[in-house]
C-alpha cells in the first residue's frame, strides 16, 4: 500500500491513445504531454527515423526520394509494425522527462478490431522501450469513459468514435462492449472524397492536406444556417498550372455525402444486432460522438435526422479517449474489469 502510494508519487506511468491519425500520451499526475499526427518520416537509405509527429506531417507530399512518409496505423490495424514499435518507443521515452528508478506502468488504447499478434507486438513494444507492465483497452471502452458515460451500470450506452481510419460504434454496457460495428470509413476517407469531388467536377487537383483543411473549415454533413466558401488552391487538371478555384459548403457537403451515408448505416446495422432492452435504453439516451470526425459540421443533425435517436457530440471529442485512458491509469485497481484480458503468447 506505501509502496503504491510511493511509486504514484514519484510515478512515470503513462497512458496512450494510439490513433490511426493522431497520437496523445497521458502522463500520470502531469496530463496531455504529447498531441501529434500518427505519421513517421523514414530515411529510405539507412531506415533510421527523420522526423515523427507533426514535421512528418508536414513532409506529406513534398518529401523527396529519400524519404518515406509512412502512417504506421491505417483502417484501424497496424500496417507496419516496425514503424509503429519506433513510433510507441519514441513516444514512450519522451513522455518520461527523467528517467526515474522505478519502470513506468503503460496503458495502451488499441482499435477494437485489433488481432492477438498485433496486441502483442503493441505489448512487445512498449516492453522494449522500458515499460515494466503494460495494459491494453479498446478504443470505444475508453472514449465512452471520457465522455463520462456511466459504463459499469446494466444499460446500454452507444458511443460512436470517428476517427482518421475507423469508425467504431459499440454499445457498452456492464463496463464492457456487448454490441459493435467497425467500418474502415473515417476522416481520411472524406478527405480522398474531396480531392476526387474536385477533381471531377472542378477540374482541379488538390493534395490531401488541402482537402483535409476544406472539411475542417466548410466541409458538413446537413445544410448550414449560413452556407460558406473558401478559395482553394491546386493544380489545373488540363493545363498543369496552379490554379485558385472558389468552393461552397455546398458542394463540400455533395462530396461527403457518400461517406456520411455509409457511417449512418454502420448505426443501423447495429441496431439490427442490438437486444430490445438495451435498444429502449438507447433510445432514451442517444448516440455519443466521440473522435475528430464527430467535429464535422451538422453531423449530429443528420444521424438525429435519419435514425431518428438522439445525437450528442462532445465538445472535446479529439480527447475523449485519452481522457478515458487516463481515468483508467489513474485508478487501474478500479477499472482492471475494462481492460483488454490477458494477451495470448
Ligand atoms: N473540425 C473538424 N471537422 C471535421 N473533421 C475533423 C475536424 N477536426 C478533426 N477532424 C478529423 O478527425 C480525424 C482525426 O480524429 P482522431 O479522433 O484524432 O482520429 P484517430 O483516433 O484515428 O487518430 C481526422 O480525419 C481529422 O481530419
Ligand atoms: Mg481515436
Amino acid at each position: 500500500m506505501f509502496f503504491d502510494r510511493f511509486s504514484s508519487f514519484f510515478s512515470n506511468d503513462i497512458a496512450i491513445d494510439l490513433g490511426t491519425a493522431n497520437t496523445l500520451v497521458y502522463r500520470k499526475g502531469i496530463g496531455i504531454v504529447i498531441d501529434e499526427p500518427s505519421v513517421v518520416a523514414i530515411s529510405t537509405y539507412n531506415k533510421k527515423i527523420i522526423a515523427i509527429g507533426t514535421d512528418a506531417k508536414e513532409m506529406l507530399g513534398k518529401n523527396p526520394d529519400g524519404v518515406k512518409i509512412i502512417k504506421p496505423l491505417k483502417d484501424g490495424v497496424i500496417a507496419d509494425f516496425q514503424v509503429t514499435e519506433l513510433m510507441l518507443r519514441n513516444l514512450i521515452l519522451r513522455a518520461q522527462k527523467k528517467r526515474l528508478l522505478i519502470k513506468p506502468r503503460v496503458l495502451v488504447c488499441v482499435p477494437s478490431g485489433i488481432t492477438e499478434v498485433e496486441k502483442r507486438a503493441v505489448r512487445d513494444s512498449a516492453l522494449h522501450a522500458g515499460a515494466r507492465e503494460v495494459h491494453l483497452v479498446s478504443e470505444p471502452i475508453a472514449a465512452a469513459l471520457g465522455a463520462d458515460l456511466p459504463i459499469h451500470r446494466p444499460q446500454g450506452n452507444l458511443v460512436m468514435d470517428i476517427g482518421g481510419g475507423t469508425t467504431e460504434i459499440a454499445i457498452i454496457s456492464l463496463s464492457q462492449i456487448v454490441v459493435h460495428i467497425s467500418i474502415r470509413v473515417g476522416g481520411d476517407k472524406m478527405d480522398e472524397a474531396i480531392v476526387s469531388y474536385l477533381r471531377k467536377r472542378n477540374n482541379i487537383f488538390v493534395g490531401i492536406q488541402t482537402a483535409e483543411k476544406i472539411k475542417k473549415e466548410i466541409g458538413s454533413a446537413y445544410p448550414l444556417e449560413k452556407e460558406l466558401k473558401m478559395e482553394v488552391r491546386g493544380r489545373d487538371i488540363i493545363t498543369g498550372y496552379p490554379i485558385t478555384v472558389e468552393v461552397t459548403s455546398e458542394e463540400i457537403r455533395e462530396a461527403l455525402a457518400e461517406t456520411v451515408t455509409s457511417m449512418i448505416d454502420a448505426v443501423k446495422r447495429l441496431f439490427e444486432k442490438t437486444a430490445p432492452e438495451l435498444a429502449a435504453d438507447i433510445a432514451e439516451r442517444g448516440v455519443i460522438l466521440t473522435g475528430g470526425g464527430a467535429q464535422l459540421k451538422g453531423l449530429d443533425k443528420k444521424i438525429q435526422d435519419t435514425v431518428d435517436l438522439p445525437v450528442h457530440v462532445m465538445p472535446d471529442s479529439l480527447l475523449c479517449v485519452l481522457k478515458g485512458c487516463g481515468m483508467i491509469l489513474d485508478n487501474l485497481e478500479d477499472y482492471k474489469e475494462v481492460l483488454i484480458r490477458k494477451i495470448e503468447d
